[in-house]
């Protein structure tokens, strides 16, 4: 009975009901119900085809079911998946030294979901300042910034400022000092404190709707950490792995961080894989039975994650980033020229949004979302009044320029 309930074939309408009645409601996805991807397209489930301008939120960069990664999971399924970290096993090292020497930092802390990696490195830093830094014990403190994203767990909602993240999940972990984004001087003030042990920042705010810093911040908050003694950490779970047109958003302003947050595409969004990488002085603080996760570096991950790096340097795929996004806001910029509804883009490489040009919390985003995906691209409002453009970057010239006359028809008609 049960076996031909799973098994039978259902519409979009009645998948949505599905997991509208048997699923917690803790998303809004947009109505579409994908059943199949390859390189930078989707099909939903009555075979209608899409392009994906929303890569899983950047974890699809090197495009849908890459062959390559796919045949490095499915070998490895057939072979070892689990040992946990109880025995060694023959594929973790292998990774761990190909991955320390592509980021090139000394060590890598294997790791399975961003938020994951996001904690790792809090537990890393807070242990790092009262063993190398001498806080007295539970008085380090990690600044942050407003609007920030970096997971759901309870101690990263509790530096969140979003209310829908934070509302009635409190008591919230203390620790944290919250200063503007991409303001120098609340920088410079907060490091003031001698208990600061860490500045945790993502070089662009994704999820906060794509800000990127002004030229120069992240090097003098790079700057300002080094003599404050203080670690850099960057969070590069969205902006990482080729995204923003280099392999790292910090690598735009050649800035190295103390540690490293790595998740979605180190993976190519086939299996989840995060990690935190730093140098020994830092990350041997941690010894054994410190901290661990009983799937983080798995020999399923550890074949999957080395595949999804090599692909991108393969194909070339920041350098495609960054043309393709260059080509992408010259593009979207004869738009904003031309219509009034879309106020800015913004971005870089492939990681881009535009600003609708209507209040905060009005439905318009939504619903030009909605006439993409009957236009065939499908892209999702980040928060309120912004849409979010970041396709696979496996993506060639035609099918971006395939795109922005889909974006710009959809605009155009939605104004009318
Ligand atoms: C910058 C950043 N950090 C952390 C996370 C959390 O990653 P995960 O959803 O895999 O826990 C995200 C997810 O969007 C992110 O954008």
């Amino acid at each position: 009975m049960m076996e031909t309930m799973v098994n039978e074939k259902l519409t979009s309408k009645q998948l949505i009901e599905l997991e509208d009645k048997y699923g917690a409601h803790n998303y809004h996805p947009l109505p579409v119900v994908l059943a199949k991807g390859e390189g930078v397209y989707v099909w939903d489930v009555e075979g209608k085809k899409y392009y994906d301008f929303l890569s899983a939120y950047s974890a699809v960069n090197q495009g849908h079911c890459h062959p390559k990664i796919v045949k490095a999971l499915t070998d490895q399924a057939q072979t070892l998946t689990l040992t946990s970290r109880a025995f060694y096993n023959d594929t973790l090292g292998v990774y761990e030294r190909f991955a320390t020497e592509y980021f090139g930092f000394d060590k890598i802390l294997p790791m399975n979901t961003g938020a994951e990696a996001v904690e790792t490195a809090i537990k890393l830093a807070r242990k790092w300042g009262y063993e190398k830094k001498g806080v007295n014990e539970n008085e380090a403190k990690i600044v942050v910034c407003e609007n920030n994203f970096h997971g759901r767990t309870t101690t990263i909602i509790s530096f969140s400022n979003d209310p829908d993240a934070r509302k009635n999940f409190g008591p919230y972990t203390p620790g944290f000092i919250k200063i503007a984004y991409d303001d120098i001087n609340a920088l410079e003030e907060a490091l003031a404190d001698e208990n600061v042990v860490a500045f945790l920042v993502e070089p662009i705010q994704g999820e906060a709707g794509v800000y990127v810093p002004g030229e120069g911040y992240l090097e003098e908050a790079r700057e300002l950490c080094k003599a404050a003694g203080v670690l850099f950490i960057a969070d590069e779970v969205q902006t990482g792995i080729a995204r923003t047109g280099q392999l790292l958003a910090c690598d735009h302003e050649n800035v190295k961080p103390d540690i490293l947050i790595l998740g979605k595409a180190i993976s190519g969004g086939v299996y989840p894989v995060s990690a935190v990488l730093a140098n020994d002085d830092v990350m041997m603080v941690i010894k054994p039975g410190q901290h661990g996760s009983t799937f983080g570096g798995n020999p399923l991950a550890a074949k999957v994650a080395i595949a999804a790096l090599e692909v991108i340097v393969e194909e070339k795929l920041a350098e495609n980033a960054q043309k393709l996004g260059e080509l992408f806001r010259s593009e979207i910029n004869k738009l904003v020229q031309e219509s009034d509804l879309v106020k800015l883009v913004r971005g870089k490489g492939l990681l881009n949004a535009i600003v609708i040009n209507d209040t905060e919390d009005s439905s318009t985003a939504w619903d030009i979302c909605m006439k993409l995906r009957d236009n065939g691209l499908l892209a999702k409002p980040t928060h309120g009044n912004i849409i979010r453009f970041a396709p696979p970057l496996v993506m060639n010239q035609e099918q971006l320029l395939d795109c922005v006359s889909i974006i710009r028809k959809t605009i155009l008609e939605f104004e009318k």
